[in-house]
This record gives structure tokens, C-alpha cells and sequence, in this order.
């Protein structure tokens, strides 16, 4: 049987991070239910202890979620832990996830603390939370650029007191991915124990990278969750998205040999929630989930996928949750796809020397107009004899 890679959603969390993407308790529930249904199998709620809008939204999704494991954002300190186990309670199954910063640029600048504070506080965070909580995780945040010698210590401890997930963040999108791939096998290689977590990759997308960076970590280094959020939303230029990912491990199985969890058919519809919740507009051209991802402007392209779809599509439309794929008639149709689309108008025109005519008008129509509509056809055919 293949291996399993575990899908974590992070919208609500590192995605409303976004400039401008804040999502109120209600709009958070509708989405949580919408990654419920999409069978994800981590959903990152939002950071308890930020605010008491959080704290709200965390509990409200650990009571209604049942299918899928919730979980909260923490820092490494007692309080904000504590925050995370109180919003989870009652969750059918909870995770903390606690972080500190562990780059040298980091503890110095940012936390202000020795290498040998923040493992100390690495070690009795994880031992509080896991008192609280069977499922832990934790993330050396900047953990790409960190000391590897450091980092290696940092994670054998928390793997002792008890962290169930080792999650390794690119926090600033600067990874490539044959290197990141190669930090997540070396650190799974050196760290005493690393068998007893599930090791993760949650990669940003700074350097547009973020899925080829989530990839490599899997392939290359073994990890076996993914962080991700839909539509890549998240801070900065975003997350790993998961529609890109789920669709390159379950497109590309004979290379990666995973399987994933997720209803695919319930992506798009993820999609347009997240992009009405928040405002953020998917680009026409974003793989999977972008309007023009299953549409054929080309001729040559529209009469290939007419004989056999498998010509220009590697994915099926409706498998992603579109209704189908679309023939976007213009100046570069051919006869066929003009033909195809006739009789699914109904339109039967009487001869072939009708359709010949016909689609002179359309090709020289097209001339003018970037997009021929249904509407278009159906009044330059009222000319020819037609027979419904
Ligand atoms: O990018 C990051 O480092 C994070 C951590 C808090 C996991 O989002
Ligand atoms: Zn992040």
C-alpha cells in the first residue's frame, strides 16, 4: 500500500495572514466545513491566544468539525498553549502547534534570546502542551535557515518530550528546491528518533517556489504532511497552494507514489469561497482552479481535445469540481470545435455546405471580436437553413 501524505490546510491561520484576507467567525465556519468536506485532514484554525476573535473561531471549529483533526497556532509559552487546549476542547480530535524561531537572525533580533534559551524553551513548551494535548506539533520557525547543528539538537528534544509532528518552515520563501528537499532528508537522517514524528514541509511562496519547494521536500527529504492553504493564500506573496500540490501528487502518482486524502471534486468550489470570503480574485491562469486552467482557445489544441481529451488535458475539469472543460471559440477555432459547438446548441444545419458557410461568417466575426459567445453563433446561423 502507498504512504500517505497528510494534507494541513492553513487558510484560516497563515492564510488570513494575508494583508487584507481577515475573515469574520461565520466566514471562517463556512470555510472549515468546506475543507471538512473536502476531506482535508489538518485544519489549522486560527492562533487562539491572538485575540479573543480567534479564540471564538478556533472553539467554534474544534465543536462543528468532526472528520478532520483542528488545531491551533501557539507560540512556545505557557499562556498561549493554554489558550490553544481551552479553544480546542471537545474537538473530535485537536493538535497544538507550537513554534519559536530558530535562525541565528531570529533569536537575535527578533526574540532576543541565546541558542541555549530558545532550546530550553523549545523543551518545556512541548512538555507543557503535551500534557494538555496528544497530538503536538512543532515548527522551528525560519527553520530553513537556521544552524543545522542547532536545529538538529532543537528537534531531538522536542521529538523526546513528545512532538508528534516536526514541521519545517521556509518562513521567507527563499528555499530552491533540491536544497530544501535535501535539509528536510538530512535532518530526518541526523535527528536521534526522527521515525516517531511525521515530518512536514510548510513552504512560502516569496520566490514562487512554494509547491516546487513542498514537492522536493517530500520527494527528496521524505516528509510526508504538507502545510498549505487554498488558493496559496498566506502572508506575503503565500503559501504552498493545495490545490497545485494535491493535484501534482495524485496527477504525477507513478512518480511520487502517494496518496492523499482529498475529494478532489470539492476544490473549486474551496476556491471560490475562499476568493468571495476574502476578496483576493484567483488569476484567470492559476493552475487547477483559474478560469482559463481547463479552457482550449487554440485550434489546433480545441480539435485535439474533440477527438480525444487526453491530447491537451492531463486533468480532468470535472474531477476538480468544474462542470467540464471549455472550448473558448475565436479566431483560432477550427471547423470541428465550431461544428461541436453547433450541435450542442441544438442547431442542426441542413447541409455541409451550410456549415461551410456558417463558419465564414463566425471566422470573419472572430476577426473582430476577441470572444464568440453562444448568443453570437446563434444569430449568424438564423440566416443559414436550419433545422432544430
Ligand atoms: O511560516 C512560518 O514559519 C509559520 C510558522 C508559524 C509555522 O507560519
Ligand atoms: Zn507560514
Amino acid at each position: 500500500m502507498a504512504d500517505q501524505l497528510i494534507i494541513f490546510d492553513t487558510t484560516l491561520r497563515d492564510g488570513e495572514q494575508s494583508p487584507g484576507a481577515s475573515m469574520t467567525k461565520d466566514e471562517k465556519l463556512r470555510i472549515a466545513r468546506q475543507l471538512e468536506r473536502l476531506r482535508v485532514d489538518v485544519i489549522e484554525a486560527g492562533f487562539a491566544a491572538s485575540s479573543n476573535g480567534d479564540f471564538e473561531a478556533v472553539q467554534a471549529i474544534a465543536h462543528a468539525i468532526k472528520d478532520s483533526t483542528v488545531c491551533s497556532l501557539s507560540r512556545a509559552n505557557d499562556r498561549d498553549i493554554s489558550r490553544a487546549a481551552e479553544a480546542l476542547k471537545g474537538a473530535s480530535r485537536a493538535r497544538i502547534h507550537t513554534f519559536i524561531a530558530t535562525s541565528p537572525l531570529h533569536m537575535e533580533k527578533k526574540l532576543r534570546m541565546t541558542p541555549e534559551q530558545v532550546l530550553e524553551q523549545s523543551r518545556l513548551s512541548v512538555r507543557f502542551a503535551r500534557n494538555l494535548c496528544g497530538d503536538i506539533e512543532f515548527s522551528p520557525e525560519d527553520g530553513y535557515r537556521s544552524d543545522v547543528d542547532f536545529l538538529c539538537r532543537v528537534l531531538e528534544t522536542v521529538i523526546a518530550e513528545g512532538a508528534t509532528t516536526i514541521n519545517v518552515p521556509d518562513t521567507v520563501g527563499y528555499a530552491v528546491p533540491e536544497l530544501y528537499g535535501e535539509f528536510i532528508r538530512t535532518l530526518r537522517e541526523r535527528v536521534p528518533n526522527s521515525d516517531k514524528a511525521v515530518w512536514s514541509v510548510h513552504c512560502h511562496n516569496d520566490l514562487g517556489m512554494a509547491v516546487a519547494n513542498s514537492l522536493a521536500g517530500v520527494k527528496i527529504g521524505g516528509a510526508r504532511q504538507v502545510e498549505c492553504t487554498i488558493n496559496g493564500l498566506g502572508e506575503r506573496a503565500g503559501n504552498c497552494s493545495l490545490e497545485e500540490i494535491v493535484m501534482a501528487v495524485k496527477t504525477r502518482r507513478d512518480y511520487f507514489g502517494l496518496d492523499v486524502n482529498i475529494d478532489t471534486r470539492h476544490i473549486v468550489p474551496a476556491s471560490r469561497m475562499v476568493s468571495q470570503t476574502t476578496g483576493f480574485v484567483v488569476q484567470p491562469n492559476k493552475a487547477v482552479v483559474g478560469a482559463n486552467a481547463f479552457a482550449h482557445a487554440s485550434g489546433i489544441h480545441q480539435d485535439g481535445v474533440l477527438k480525444a481529451r487526453d491530447t491537451y488535458e492531463i486533468m480532468r475539469a470535472e474531477d476538480v469540481g468544474w462542470s467540464a472543460n471549455k472550448i473558448v471559440l475565436g479566431k483560432l477555432s477550427g471547423r470541428n470545435a465550431f461544428k461541436q459547438r453547433l450541435q450542442e446548441l441544438g442547431v442542426q444545419l441542413d447541409s455541409e455546405a451550410d456549415v461551410n458557410s456558417a463558419f465564414a461568417k463566425f471566422k470573419e466575426l472572430a476577426d473582430r471580436k476577441s470572444e464568440i459567445f453562444d448568443e453570437d453563433i446563434l444569430a449568424l446561423v438564423s440566416d443559414e437553413s436550419v433545422t432544430h
